[in-house]
């Protein structure tokens, strides 16, 4: 094994491009997620009208993708246990490319959810690897830079997949229309991510082994190559011995050592999962997976709505790199209680509009200064939401757990995390139709949940080593926060 001479702390690491370019690459998994959550907004009427859908049918084959998101997540984490991250991730690129291929060449609905549910599994797997992976190579002092990377990843995958729908849309002169070799144009939008897949599994065959599940799996020496190469850890004995220690004699975890005092589960697998439900209970998704309908409620058309949609998704995209940049610096907690704020404000301002809207053929319309105000609060709300609960909980979910539980944990929070995003985008519709006062309303008061809920119990982890995430440390860091 190497050692080292130490510049920095013994067992700490140095940042180089290394470890920045592992972590892009392990994030491209989040490229991937965003992608195939958005692209089905641009082919959804074309498909809907080619198979005759109702709109039950329709509603579930858009939200299928989900369920198989909530199955991935589940068991990427014992998989990932067992035969590694690395195998996990090419596995889930492999499912990109089929989902996508069997989505584009669909005979019809059934067989087109059969490939979204896949695609599904493998947004899951990626939503659980990338975050664990990301944490377990990178130097603590930038964790929450590279962590961001993952969100960065996602929003931009949201925004490629919308530019390319609309692309094809306008190309083949609607998404329904004919175009290359007589496929029709939404055909060509669920094609297109079969790019990205590729180039995933490519990257993602390049990436070394995490040096903790080598450790964990008692590969010392390998351990030791990736922690000196990659991760330029200083001392490599020193910072094996730590990963050994904090593993204890453990060797593979699995959802068993999740069980704990509260409620059968640790108090913090409990943190995670409350991270998880907060994130999507204050209803971002409804912001992307309905926007259409929300501009069109405060005054634009179908084409300017699809414009206010891209426009909201490089907000998003511009947000992100203000958490990147501020994360490691002001801390996890402060930015997501002041996102808990930002984002409770704003939904109360939508809600306040909304409570002055007229109905035009069954839909909510507003007039000024209403929809102008309505129009500021969304995009404020996404400000808020980028910058602060979008990155950070992907970021909190890869290093707050004990390393021996890590994979397993993270899994069972990100499951819950897919199931609440399907809970909250299949509900709204219903939401709605009480009336969208009621629906923001709720969010907001969500909002102002989740602000008490980080105040009392999520701990600071800005800066402290993965090795340091113990149930002792997380029990002393809430009775002192
Ligand atoms: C976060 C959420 C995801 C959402 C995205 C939007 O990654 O987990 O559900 O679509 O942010 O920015």
């Amino acid at each position: 094994m190497t050692d080292q001479p130490a510049n920095d702390a013994p067992g700490t690491t140095r940042l180089n491009a290394r470890v920045v370019g592992i972590c892009v690459a392990a994030a491209l998994g989040g490229f991937l997620f965003g992608f195939d959550t958005a692209v089905i907004n641009g082919a959804v009427d074309a498909l809907s009208a080619q198979f005759e859908l109702g709109s039950a049918l329709t509603g579930f084959a858009v939200s299928s993708a989900l369920i198989g998101c909530a199955l991935g997540a589940w068991f990427a984490g014992p998989l990932a246990n067992r035969f590694g991250r690395v195998p996990v991730m090419l596995v889930a690129a492999v499912f990109f490319f089929v989902s996508s291929v069997g989505s584009g060449l669909a005979f019809g609905v059934a067989d087109l959810i059969a490939w979204r549910v896949l695609g599904g599994l493998g947004v899951g797997a990626a939503s659980v690897i990338a975050p664990a992976y990301i944490a377990e190579v990178s130097p603590a002092h930038v964790r929450g830079r590279l962590g961001s990377l993952q969100q960065l990843a996602i929003v931009s995958g949201i925004f490629v997949a919308l530019l390319s729908d609309a692309l094809f849309a306008n190309l083949a002169g609607g998404a329904a229309q004919e175009f290359w070799f007589g496929l029709e144009a939404w055909r060509w939008m669920f094609l297109a991510e079969v790019v990205p897949a590729v180039a995933y599994g490519l990257f993602a065959m390049r990436l070394p082994e995490s040096p903790r599940f080598l450790v964990a799996r008692g590969d010392l020496d390998k351990a030791a190559q990736v922690l000196h190469d990659f991760t330029g850890v200083d001392r490599v004995n020193l910072k094996i011995v730590e990963i050994q220690n904090s593993l204890e004699h453990e060797r593979r975890a699995s959802f068993k050592d999740l069980k704990g005092p509260l409620m059968g589960l640790r108090p913090i697998v409990w943190v995670g999962i409350l991270l998880s439900v907060f994130q999507q209970f204050v209803g971002i998704n409804v912001i992307f997976y309905y926007s259409t309908t929300l501009w069109r409620s405060v005054g634009f058309g179908e084409s300017d709505a699809l414009t206010i949609t891209v426009i909201t998704s490089v907000t998003n995209i511009l947000v992100t790199i203000v958490a990147i940049l501020l994360v490691d610096k002001v801390g996890r907690r402060p930015m997501l209680l002041v996102g808990s704020i930002g984002m409770a404000v704003s939904l109360g301002m939508m809600a306040l509009c909304f409570s002055f809207a007229t109905l035009v053929d069954g839909e909510a319309r507003l007039a000024e200064p209403w929809s102008t105000i309505a129009l500021i609060s969304a995009n404020a709300f996404v400000v808020f939401f980028g910058a602060t609960w979008g990155p950070l909980v992907w970021v909190l979910l890869g290093e707050m757990f004990p390393n021996k539980v890590r994979a397993a944990a993270l899994a069972v929070a990100a499951a819950v995390q897919w199931a609440a995003n399907f809970a909250v985008s299949t509900t709204f519709p219903g939401l709605a139709e009480i009336g969208l006062t009621f629906a923001y309303g709720l969010y907001a008061v969500m909002a102002l949940l989740s602000f008490l809920f980080v105040w009392k119990f999520v701990p600071e982890t800005k800066g402290r080593e993965l090795e340091d995430m113990t149930d002792e440390a997380f029990k002393r860091a809430v009775r002192e926060g």
